[in-house]
């Protein structure tokens, strides 16, 4: 039996709704057929995009989705995605070299941000400083943020179809800019930080502009960069961080040992939120600027998804794929993918004060996705139930959890028994535990300080049979939530490799 005390009175931060965010890139089939099937498509679909997904989306009440990339950001030119879809150019994308694909258009900002809109999430738009100038990105900006009326490019959005201002409150400035974005020291960015943002500030001054911040156990980029910002750091909003955690064996066929390794690399991102806290800190910036983890999840080697047998599924490849190649880096979602999306949204809770916003990479036919989609057909991971289950927490006061979470290790991957967050809104209080035992369910006692919990609690479960269950095509519904009302006895189990999410009313005591 494990024994966790809820802490009622000691609040750690409101958990802001964007750490519930998602991720996504023009890259393999995360929009052409993921997002976008087009106005003439025989699948459902508003103004083109996937009616099915929208929904989805909605029900998650997913707030926030980054675009356009990633590495694709680089070399976009805002400017190719607006107008009459039938002029715009066809590009190189940065992706062609590894899947052969060319970049149509067909998605630009107007479409995105309808898709935002429709599904009720903020904008974030990671705009590219590799190859374009202060100034395209300011005439961005401009386009999307200024008054009706006001300026030509104001004028040129309407004649697009949208008077009123699109809002795009969130803006990165570059991305993985020590990569792909620049190819770039620390030292070499931040200047050219300074440079972006104070054009970009000067163009709205609303905009909450986000750094690009270090890959992974990076422990670096962050001084460098932040000791160049930070007599300008007025201008910086977030401080972004990307980790993915990979190697770890066969996305679907993985063994014991590797479950632990996948996981631990999955906890080990906390170590590196508290080594960049310490840097915004330590520069004096965390009144303005806090975490912004804006690609996390776990990458395996790509194969696993259903695109590969598109021609047996009868799926027509979206039109920038006339070979019908698989999606590049697709993969499939088990329940050990839900398992780290659950640690991980369990971390962020209990690192509120530090996170402001989070977005997972990438949210259809590709990494950590939440959904599957090709032609027809269209699939919920295990990972979306995750996002469902543990919705409630947006937007809660993230509570102090303390006691024993138990230890299993096996060799070097020593790993936790328990993963836990709990967070109080509005007198209800939602606890999610993680049992992350591949072999022994878990007894957990809820004891609830400084709060009275009314008798009934809600009870919602992602568990399965085995580890690596996932949802196909052929048996869409084979991982899914059981929802159900009970007494509460203020003791919980949770069988091996699942999650619970609780909800009780309380009241606060005197
Ligand atoms: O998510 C895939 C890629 O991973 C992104 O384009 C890039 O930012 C990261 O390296």
């Amino acid at each position: 039996m494990f024994t966790l005390t809820v802490h009622g009175d000691d609040k750690i931060a409101r958990i802001e709704p964007e750490i519930y965010g998602h991720f996504t890139e023009h890259i393999g089939g995360v929009f052409y057929d993921g997002i976008w099937v087009g106005e003439d498509s025989k699948v459902p679909n508003i103004r083109g995009l996937r009616l099915d997904l929208i929904e989805k989306m909605r029900q998650i009440h997913a707030p926030v989705i980054r675009w356009p990339g990633g590495c694709f950001a680089e070399t976009y030119d805002w400017r190719d995605g607006i107008g009459p879809r039938e002029n715009r150019p066809t590009r190189i994308n940065w992706w062609r070299n590894a899947d052969g694909r060319y970049e149509p258009n067909s998605v630009g900002t107007h479409e995105f941000v309808d898709f935002c809109r429709l599904v009720g999430a903020e904008p974030y738009i990671a705009a590219n400083i590799t190859s374009l100038t202060p100034l395209a990105i300011r005439d961005w900006m401009d386009y999307c943020n200024s008054p009706a009326g006001t300026t030509t490019l104001a004028k040129e959005r309407e004649k697009n179809g949208a008077r009123e201002p699109f809002g795009v409150k969130y803006w990165g400035v570059g991305n993985e800019t020590w990569g792909g974005g620049g190819n770039m020291t620390g030292e070499m960015y931040a200047h050219e930080y300074r440079k972006y943002a104070v054009v970009m500030e000067n163009a709205d001054p609303k905009a909450q502009l986000i750094c690009s911040g270090a890959d992974h156990h990076d422990w670096h980029w962050a001084n460098d960069v932040l000791r160049v910002i930070e007599p300008s750091s007025r201008i910086m909003s977030g401080l972004s961080l990307h980790f993915y955690c990979g190697s770890a064996g066969d996305p679907l066929a993985f063994t014991e040992e590797e479950w632990y390794r996948q996981l631990r690399q999955a906890l080990d991102l906390e170590r590196a939120i508290e080594r960049n806290w310490g840097f915004v800190v330590g520069y004096g910036m965390e009144k303005h600027a806090r975490l912004v983890v804006d690609e996390w999840g776990c990458w395996h080697p790509g194969g696993s998804g259903p695109s590969p047998r598109m021609k047996e599924y009868g799926i027509e490849p979206a039109p920038n794929n006339p070979e019908g190649v698989g999606n590049l880096f697709e993969q499939q979602s088990t329940m050990r993918d839900a398992m780290v999306a659950a640690a991980t949204l369990n971390l962020f809770n209990n690192n509120a004060e530090k996170v402001k916003m989070a977005t997972v990479a990438q949210l259809v036919n590709n990494l950590h996705c939440l959904f599957l989609a090709g032609g027809e057909h269209f699939i919920t991971t295990p990972t979306y139930h995750v996002f469902d289950m543990m919705k409630d927490h947006m937007g809660g006061d993230a509570l102090r959890i303390s006691g024993g979470l138990g230890e299993i290790a096996r060799e070097k991957f020593a790993v936790p028994n328990l993963s836990a967050s709990a967070s109080l809104k509005d007198g209800k209080l939602t606890v999610t535990l993680a049992n992350l035992s591949v072999t022994g369910s878990a007894d957990v006692k809820l004891d609830l300080s400084r709060l009275t919990e009314a008798n009934e609690a809600e009870i919602i479960t992602l568990t399965s049979s085995d580890p690596h269950a996932h949802n196909t095509y052929e048996d869409p519904e084979r991982v899914k939530l059981a929802r159900a009302k009970g007494a509460y006895t203020g003791i919980v189990t949770v069988p091996a490799f699942s999650t619970v999410t609780l909800r009780v009313n309380t009241v606060p005591e005197e």
